[in-house]
């Protein structure tokens, strides 16, 4: 999804890049955002973040966490308490929402009932003061970009929620800006219809490799398919952020762990010597890094995939325990097995005759499969099912 990897032709209905052209690129400098009377309520606390011109972020995290908040302080509609907000290097922070060249499509469609769909569409152009004798073909372009043409003199409420939030798509498009916030756009549209427009913004962002966009959801597959690099916000905190690989892969929090895909998280106590860790009173072969407090309690992470059945011979770490469950989930089954009174999950492929409930079996995972990461959050690691 980067700029690089786009095709180096933007697609026919893409608007030609012009010398006016809103800059791209997000910059949150230690920017804190505070509610209440006298601003107790911190939700947003001191948000440093970079969004390259280009690059599609996802503000990935819980109800609450700020994601909203955080958007809202890129498009202007909430001044911080502390800090500076920056769009292509400019200091934005003072300046009204529609001087600041940003599109944004929010959860529910949000538009204007009684205007039809071409209207909606010209509506930002008019707050921009575009020059009236543009408009139709800013209007007509954003609406081709959208595959939206053949529904321009329509009413919302003669579209479908896929085609409504396509206009609103298409709403944000026309004022061709720098920045697109998008605020989970696709979360009132059933699974089917999602996929398809995730497919859509996949593309639309190809044919518009400079804009930045930042991209708020709750759906780590959302995530996980659009962006190059994913912010992990919990509780008003950015706790992590990386590409999608390096989150899954080495997650720096327990949080992100079990926020990005499954986890299994244990906690372990590291070994004096370096050597690996404890569970209880077993023994665990892991690899320490450096920063790894030696002597202290930490969470190992291995992801449900990762755990096999059986043992793992002399290399492998064996973890002998009782199933608790088992789930038949197609390509996979969900072995969930108590090991000490911990849950440890498998995702175990072509598994001809699964163990039974009450079984006893072993499981076991390599050593380079798993992840020490600060004590924390352990125990049911799986957020998503
Ligand atoms: N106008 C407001 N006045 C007071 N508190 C607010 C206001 N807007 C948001 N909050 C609070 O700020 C916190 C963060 O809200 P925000 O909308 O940014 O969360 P979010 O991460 O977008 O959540 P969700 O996933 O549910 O949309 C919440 O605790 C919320 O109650
Ligand atoms: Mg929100």
């Amino acid at each position: 999804m980067r700029a690089a990897a786009a095709p180096a032709t933007a697609g026919p209905a893409a608007p030609a890049a012009e010398p006016g052209r809103p800059a791209s690129g997000i910059r949150f400098d230690d920017v804190s955002v505070a509610y209440g009377r006298h601003g107790e309520h911190t939700v947003l606390d001191s948000f440093d973040l970079t969004v390259e011109p280009g690059e599609v972020m996802a503000l990935l995290g819980p109800s609450g966490s700020g994601k909203t908040t955080a958007l809202r302080a890129v498009a202007g509609f909430v001044r911080p308490a502390r800090g500076r907000v920056l769009i292509g290097g400019r200091d934005v922070t003072g300046l009204p929402p529609y001087r600041r060249g940003i599109g944004m499509v929010v959860q529910q469609y949000a538009l204007f009932p009684h205007m039809k769909v071409s209207e909606n569409v010209a509506f930002g152009l008019k707050a921009q003061k575009t020059p009236r004798a543009e408009i139709p073909g800013r209007v007509a372009e954003a609406l081709e970009m959208t595959g939206m043409a053949a529904y321009a003199g329509r009413h919302p409420r003669e579209l479908s929620g896929g085609q409504q939030q396509r206009v609103a798509l298409a709403r944000a498009l026309a004022i061709r800006p720098g920045v697109l916030l998008l605020d989970e756009p696709l979360s009132a549209l059933d699974t089917q219809l999602r996929s398809g427009m995730l497919a859509e913004l996949a593309r639309l962002h190809r044919e518009l490799p400079d804009v930045s966009i930042l991209y708020v959801t709750h759906d780590q597959i959302e995530a996980l398919t659009l962006a190059d690099r994913i912010a992990v916000l919990e509780s008003a905190r950015l706790r992590d952020c990386g590409t999608p690989q390096e989150l899954y892969r080495r997650p720096r929090t327990a949080f992100t762990a079990s926020f990005i895909g499954t986890a299994n998280l244990l906690p372990v106590t590291v070994r004096a010597d370096g050597t690996g860790v404890d569970l209880g009173g077993r023994r665990l072969t892991v690899p320490v890094a450096e920063g790894v407090a030696r002597g202290s309690g930490a969470t190992l992470c291995v992801r449900p995939h990762l755990v096999g059945l059986g043992d793992g011979g002399a290399t492998g770490n064996s973890l002998p325990g009782k199933v608790t469950e088992v789930q038949w989930r197609g390509a996979t089954h969900r072995l969930d097995v108590s090991v000490d009174g911990h849950r440890v999950m498998a995702d175990v492929r072509e598994l001809r005759t699964p163990p039974a409930p009450g079984d006893t079996v072993t499981v076991h995972f390599a050593p380079e499969d798993a992840v020490l990461v600060p004590a924390g959050l352990t125990g049911d690691g799986d957020h998503h099912g």
